[in-house]
This record gives C-alpha cells, structure tokens and sequence, in this order.
C-alpha cells in the first residue's frame, strides 16, 4: 500500500461535517477515481491526505508514516512526493510555462533560492523533457496566459511531475475543460503516470470518465464512502445511491 486513510474525520470551523469516519487505501500504481455530488467531500477527503486541510482524527498513512504526527519538516519532505492538479490549474500567469513547470522544484529548495528563481542545469533539462512529455515543449516560452485551458491543465501535469511525486492528487483536473481537451488531459494523465508507475487519486465530476480510466472507483456522498470498487461493479443502482441524497436535496 503506497497510501492507507484510516478513520477521518473533518468539521469545519462553520460546523459542517465535511468528512465522517473515512477509510480506504491506494496501493502502488493504482489510477483510482473519486466520484460524488457536489458538496459530498471529494475535495475535503483529498486535501486531508496532503494535510492541506487537517483531519479532527484518524490517521493518513503515506509510505507506511503516519503524515498526521509529522512535525512541519517532515510534512514538507512528504509533501514534496506528493504532487497536485487543481480545477483552474494554479499557474502563475504572467510567467512562462517552462517557469512554471520549474516551480514543481520549490518544495525543494529553500525560500531564498526558490524566490530567486535559481534552478540547476539537470532541473531545467528535465523540465524540458516533461514538457515535451505533455506535447508542449514549442510553448516552454510562451505566457500561461496565453495557452488554452487544455494546455495549462497539461503544464500542470509537468510540474506535478517535476516533483518526482509518488502520489499525484487532481481535484476536479478537467471541470473546466470542453469534452475534447478533457480527454486529451486524461489521456496525458493515464499513459505517463502509468509509464512512470506514478499512483493516481482524481477527483471527478463524470462517472464515464472515471469508468473510463480507473482501476478503481471509490464513490463518496454526504461525507461517506458508500463504494468502493473496480468499475466494472458500478452499476446504477450503486451510481443512484452515491448521487441520490444529493438528488433529494434538489
Ligand atoms: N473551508 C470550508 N469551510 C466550511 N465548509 C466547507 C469548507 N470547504 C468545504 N466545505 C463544506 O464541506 C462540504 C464538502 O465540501 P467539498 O469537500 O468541497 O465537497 P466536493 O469537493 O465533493 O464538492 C460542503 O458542504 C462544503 O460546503
Ligand atoms: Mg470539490
């Protein structure tokens, strides 16, 4: 098992019960789904494992070591194998895409060097290699602005993987993308962390997709997960009972 969650839970501040009593584990390797309504606790459940947002309880085992108990120095060094992509990409616009894709490094650097934008001949070449990995080694110049969401998703990609990550998070990786750039990404995403043996954990929107593309598919509602399981047992009666509570609510 590359990643064990053990019992989290997550209230926060405003009292919502975001998570309740959450257990499942990602072995080595394995490209698993995370399906849901909106508002059931996707987001929640993947930030607790980068402790982004920190669990009231229960444990986040990644490597065997509980991230739960690691001090600050500890969590930064665990953080730095663990990569994320976001919905709306998190790229800083005005710089280039090479320079983004750079910034995959910081988590290893101290602030100085990372803030003077100081990276080592090896760093930038393998930068190079990734992007051209994501089919946009003739953009490394360009402004992220500039580049279609499809695009900046990918640079996201690169500088995930610029981390030498063992476990990437994508939190909702194509809701913003049309139907042709989505599957362009996923597609990205799926041959090259399975070339690089690079564990997968993806917040989704569409239950295709996510039968699509996983080994596995774990569906969360209401702070619970009510299945978790190959996709080729997701059938609708299960799809009804992960999308219903929310469906009532309408
Ligand atoms: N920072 C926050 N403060 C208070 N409530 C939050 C916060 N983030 C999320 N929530 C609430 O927690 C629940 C789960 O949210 P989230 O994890 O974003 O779900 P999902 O990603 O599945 O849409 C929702 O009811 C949401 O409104
Ligand atoms: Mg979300």
């Amino acid at each position: 098992m590359l990643l064990t969650v053990k019992d989290i839970s997550k209230t926060y501040s405003n009292g919502k019960q975001a998570l309740k009593d959450v257990s499942f584990s990602v072995h080595k390797g394995e490209f698993v789904s995370v399906i849901g309504p909106s508002g059931a606790g996707k987001s929640t459940m993947l930030r607790c494992i980068n402790q982004l947002v920190v669990p009231d309880k229960g444990e986040v085992r990644f490597n065997g070591i509980d991230l739960m108990k690691n001090n600050k120095k500890q969590l930064r060094k665990n953080r730095c194998k663990i990569g994320m992509i976001f919905q709306h990409y998190n790229l800083v616009s005005r710089l280039t895409t090479i320079e983004n894709v750079l910034h995959g490094r910081l988590g290893y650097k101290s602030s100085l060097s990372g803030s003077l934008g100081q990276y080592t001949e090896d760093e930038k070449k393998q930068a190079f290699r990734l992007l051209k990995r994501v089919g946009l080694d003739k953009f490394a110049y360009t402004r992220c602005d500039e580049l279609s969401g499809g695009q900046k998703q990918r640079v996201g990609i690169a500088r995930a993987l610029m981390q030498e990550p063992e476990l990437i998070l994508c939190d909702e990786p194509i809701a913003s993308l049309d139907p042709k750039s989505s599957k362009v990404v996923m597609d990205y995403l799926k041959k090259i962390t399975t070339e690089m043996n690079i564990t997968c954990l993806v917040n989704l929107h569409q239950v295709e997709v996510a039968i699509n593309y996983s080994d596995r598919i774990i569906g969360v509602t209401d702070g619970r997960i009510v299945f978790d399981n190959l996709p080729e047992h997701l059938d609708s009666e299960q799809i009804n009972e992960i999308y219903l509570s929310k469906e009532l609510l309408v």
